[in-house]
């Protein structure tokens, strides 16, 4: 596979890292999964967008403009033949330089990107996913899409180990988002969701799930939902590039309505793939 550094293409065995690079010693750095349908991005412009606006809030400069990023990334595609479904990861790093709370000066990021095959999980699509709660105990900037994934990490391990797909986070009795996607609950058809403050990252499938509620004449709805409201819920669904819209039918112990996918979650899942084609 040839992958992306910096502004050049290389052979994946050939990216060396010095032991001392900030994305490895201090998370000093941010990235993106763009899905890829059938060699081609999807929602390239809103990730390429949120790239941007990571960076400035770390006050990270990138060696180029969106414009050439994106020819950057299209010839990802192209030099590696790619034709099917996939992601590409890409993160952007504070560079290489002598361990040093402070930022390096004249040192450049350190950036790589390099897609992978990823294909859709019909299964969970279909039949929807389990999920557990967990205390939201993450800082105040989830806007930023930061190489800082400790406590979502944690998180998405305790649901994996209660044989569940994510882990729903609150705060505050809030609900805030999940481990690596956003969280949305249907009652009397309506969609509620957290606002996209600082408590949460603004996913890219979240706006596609917003202008789908909008073409489908559904409310969206930006008010936070309790844990006491997800007993009750008509639907409960979650996105993200990697997962799309994916139906949750089981919170903790409690079985959301029938234990199947909603009629709402359906009708989004249909405009999704409708979009991505
Ligand atoms: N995660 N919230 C969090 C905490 C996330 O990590 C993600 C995405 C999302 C959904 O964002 P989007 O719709 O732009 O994919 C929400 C990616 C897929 C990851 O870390 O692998």
């Amino acid at each position: 596979p040839i992958i992306l550094t910096q502004t050049k293409f290389m052979h994946h065995d050939h990216l060396k890292y010095p032991f001392e690079e900030r994305g490895l010693q201090f998370g000093d750095g941010i990235y993106e999964v763009i899905r890829i349908y059938q060699g081609e991005y999807y929602l390239f412009e809103e990730h390429v967008d949120r790239l941007y606006r990571s960076a400035e809030a770390i006050k990270l400069t990138l060696p180029f403009s969106k414009e050439e990023l994106k020819d950057l990334l299209l010839e990802l595609i192209n030099r590696n033949k790619m034709k099917k479904d996939g992601k590409l990861y890409l993160q952007a790093t504070r560079g290489s330089a002598p361990r040093d709370h402070i930022f390096p000066k004249d040192v450049l990021p350190n950036i790589y990107g390099y897609i992978q095959e990823l294909p859709r999980n019909v299964n969970h699509l279909n039949n929807g996913v389990k999920a557990i709660t967990e205390r939201d105990t993450r800082w105040e900037n989830c806007y930023i899409k930061s190489l800082n994934l400790l406590p979502n990490v944690l998180a998405k391990q305790e649901a994996s180990e209660n044989g569940c797909y994510e882990a729903i986070l609150h705060k505050d009795g809030k609900v805030t988002e999940c481990s690596s996607s956003n969280v949305y609950l249907v009652k009397n058809g309506k969609i509620f969701t957290h606002p996209a403050t600082n408590n949460i990252l603004h996913g890219c499938v979240r706006m596609a799930v917003e202008r789908f509620a909008k073409d489908l004449n559904i409310d969206f709805i930006e008010d936070a939902f309790s844990l006491e409201e997800i007993a009750n819920a008509d639907e409960l669904f979650l996105s993200s590039s990697t997962s799309e819209i994916l139906p949750i039918i089981q919170v903790d112990k409690t079985i959301i309505s029938d234990g199947k996918p909603g009629k709402v979650t359906r009708m989004l899942q249909a405009a999704y793939e409708q979009d991505a084609k």
